[in-house]
């Protein structure tokens, strides 16, 4: 997987050949990233690349023609076939469903926005995806594009081992993730680890890992519940919640 940033903060990405599980991919040659400075494309000798906007108001819009200048240069560098992700908050928002598509991908460019925005025109003409991490404002879009790659970059075949595998992850099956617990099964205080993770009965471990996945999912997040395919057990069992949470 390639990724091409288009920003005016490029040392920020220096971080992903820094830390963690995305920097073993960058070193294993799985995941690729470079960038592209918008204001080598600047045509001023202030190398600005924003201007006021039109019709007044605060702040600052980044210019067309640097930004498009930039894409061109990324897919020069990558594939033109590659798709162009603009992060910010007016973008559809990102779920796992979502990163699991993009993950799909050989290339990746990603346009990070600065100021009050980018002209819309570019938007229109070169972006093929608009995507927001959240309900609130960052200052940029250099966060963002950050979020999505390492939640891309973990799903890579091969970046992550066993022990870190993504199929145990929140999200995978649509629920939030159940508890986890290690050593010492009990601490000084006395809190325990629930006894049934002690068992060594690996299905009735399963059996109580969807149960408290369900749980969580149901107590913090319905709104996830209501888009899954449940079995008839889990449905009764939540039932009881509903019938508990009554009284
Ligand atoms: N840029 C600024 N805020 C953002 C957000 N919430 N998501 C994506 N890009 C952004």
């Amino acid at each position: 997987m390639e990724f091409s940033v288009i920003t005016i903060f490029p040392e920020m990405f220096q971080l992903f050949s820094g830390y963690g599980i995305s920097s073993r991919a960058v070193q294993n040659e799985q995941v690729k990233v470079s960038t592209i400075n918008p204001r080598q494309f600047a045509n001023n000798r202030y190398q600005s690349i924003d201007d006021r906007p039109f019709g007044g108001g605060p702040g600052m819009v980044m210019m067309y023609e640097p930004l498009e200048k930039s894409i061109l240069a990324a897919k020069n560098a990558l594939t033109k076939s590659a798709k162009v992700v603009y992060l910010s908050p007016q973008g559809e928002p990102l779920t796992q469903k979502k990163v699991n598509a993009f993950a799909k991908q050989d290339a990746l460019i990603l346009l990070c926005g600065r100021y009050e925005g980018i002209d819309e025109r570019l938007i229109e003409t070169h972006v093929d995806e608009e995507v927001s991490i959240g309900d609130y404002v960052l200052s940029g879009g250099e966060l963002p594009a950050m979020v999505l790659m390492d939640s891309i970059i973990r799903l890579l075949p091969g970046v992550l081992n066993d022990s870190d595998s993504a199929i145990e992850d929140s999200f995978y099956d649509g629920l939030l993730d159940c508890p986890h617990y290690t050593r010492p099964a009990v601490l000084p205080d006395g809190q325990k680890v629930p006894e049934v993770l002690l068992s060594g009965d690996h299905k009735k471990i399963q059996q109580w890992r969807h149960q408290q996945k369900l749980k969580r999912t149901f107590e913090r997040r319905r709104d996830l519940i209501e888009c899954l395919c449940l079995s008839e057990e889990d449905k009764q069992m939540i039932a009881q919640w509903v019938q508990t949470n009554k009284k």
